[in-house]
């Protein structure tokens, strides 16, 4: 298969939905040395956190490449391009904005516009400046205020350049990867920090909404959160009740308060040590009305019951991507159904979706078949949601070219661009041309 196949009469098909690629600044940017530390710097520095080692330093030298990447981005066709500003890169260690750092993402937004490629600016997509973390990083309440602060200057001085702002990329993996069970960056574990964490994340959101509606009310705001769907293994009800617990906990934990200004039931269940700490109108502040929703999705997980914990999750099972992820393409249509029926929802984009596959290069190619048939089949999945009635804008995959994985390092290859971190030659993989196909060809 080369090429992706829609119904013929899909919405997907038309020239109004935004088909996009996706990147985020710690894993691609590299130029380290050019702004200051932030938290995966002394994550990678840290023996045995990352799986080969490596670390953020050169990542695809974007920084350094950035034009050329520009008109990589535009040679695909897209409609938009979803990055992320860098918080270490335009901030100084007094919290004023640091203009050449700044500087540099207002060139590319110049150039983004100037053909005619949206662009998707997320705030935050994990790389907290190390300083703050000095002092608590999300565990203490003060980094929400002074990510408010950050995104004030930020908006201001992008003014008029930017389509659309997320304030955070998935808090999901930045409070509970990061501060409970630590296999992220800043790598602290401890049941009693995650959901403290989350809550400082979703009011830093709430804060964030409120300026961006200020400084920047012509762009749609809003936040992406990631889904892992969660299906249970049986029909008894113990299991079917321990799925539902780690659905509040894992997914509905970021999506209830955003949407409803209240954290799942189950927080009643919760050791009062493994809370939140709550604050008088801090629930008002993070449901702040949207623009629109991002949704990020990979995968789904199965549960069952469990004696000791409040459910168990089952490893995943085959067939998988090269990063240990089961493919479930359904539960992307049964997810967007369920939030579409859950909540009253502005507009989604898929914001993340895409698969780590084993690449090969080839005589200059690389004929990437499995990643093509991971996107057609999501692709088409977001079609049948559309179907049943859920009003889905965009789809941006990840990612645009290959990056620095997080705590998987370089191993793990997301793009629909390979690159050679030996040369930092881009090289379009089959199932980029095929993307690119499926957007020209509308
Ligand atoms: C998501 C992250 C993104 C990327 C993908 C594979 O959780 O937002 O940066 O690493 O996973």
């Amino acid at each position: 298969m080369t090429q992706f196949t829609l119904p013929k009469n899909s919405t997907m098909l038309s020239k109004d939905f935004i088909y996009g690629v996706a990147t985020a600044s710690f894993q691609i940017e590299g130029a380290a040395d050019q702004r200051l530390p932030c938290i995966w710097d002394t994550f990678c520095a840290t023996p045995g956190k990352i799986a080969d080692n490596s670390n953020g330093d050169s990542a695809c030298e974007h920084v350094k490449n950035w034009q050329d990447d520009v008109e990589l981005i535009d040679s695909l066709g897209v409609d938009a391009y979803r990055l992320s500003i860098s918080w270490p890169r335009v901030i100084k260690l007094d919290g004023t904005l640091n203009q050449e750092g700044i500087n540099f993402y207002i060139t590319i937004l110049d150039e983004l516009m100037r053909r005619n490629i949206k662009a998707f600016v997320t705030l935050y997509h994990w790389d907290l400046p190390q300083h703050l973390e000095d002092k608590g990083g999300w565990l203490n309440r003060e980094t929400a205020y002074e990510f408010a602060r950050y995104v004030d200057l930020v908006s201001k001085a992008l003014s008029g350049k930017v389509y659309s702002y997320a304030t955070l990329n998935e808090p999901f993996c930045s409070s509970y990867l990061g501060y409970e069970i630590g296999v992220h960056a800043p790598g602290i574990k401890g049941r009693e920090f995650g959901r403290k964490a989350a809550h400082h994340l979703l009011l830093a959101h709430g804060l964030a909404m409120k300026v961006l509606t200020k400084n920047s009310p012509e762009s749609l705001n809003g936040i992406v959160l990631n889904f892992t769907p969660c299906y249970s293994v049986s029909s008894s009800e113990a299991d079917i009740a321990a799925t539902a617990f780690a659905d509040d906990y894992i997914n509905q934990w970021y999506m209830k308060p955003v949407m409803q200004g209240a954290y799942p039931d189950i927080i009643e269940q919760l050791p009062p040590a493994h809370r939140p700490d709550i604050l008088a109108g801090d629930m008002d502040i993070i449901c702040q009305p949207l623009d629109f929703l991002g949704v990020n999705f990979y995968t789904r997980l199965r549960y069952e019951a469990s004696d000791t914990d409040y459910y168990h999750e089952l490893p995943h099972q085959a067939p998988m991507t090269d990063i240990g992820w089961e493919i479930y393409p359904s539960a992307l249509t049964e997810l967007l159904v369920s939030l579409h029926q859950k909540y009253d929802l502005p507009p989604i984009y898929i914001t993340e979706n895409g698969a780590a596959m084993a690449d090969k290069m080839v005589d200059g190619e690389v004929n990437d078949q499995d990643r093509i048939a991971y996107y057609n089949a999501h692709l088409n999945a977001v079609n049948d949601a559309i179907l049943q009635g859920v009003n889905v804008a965009g789809y941006f995959a990840w990612s645009l070219m290959d990056n620095f994985e997080w705590a998987e390092g370089y191993s793990k290859r997301f793009g629909i661009v390979h690159v050679d971190y030996n040369t930092q030659i881009r090289t379009v993989k089959l199932s980029g041309k095929a993307y690119s196909q499926l957007i020209t060809r509308r």
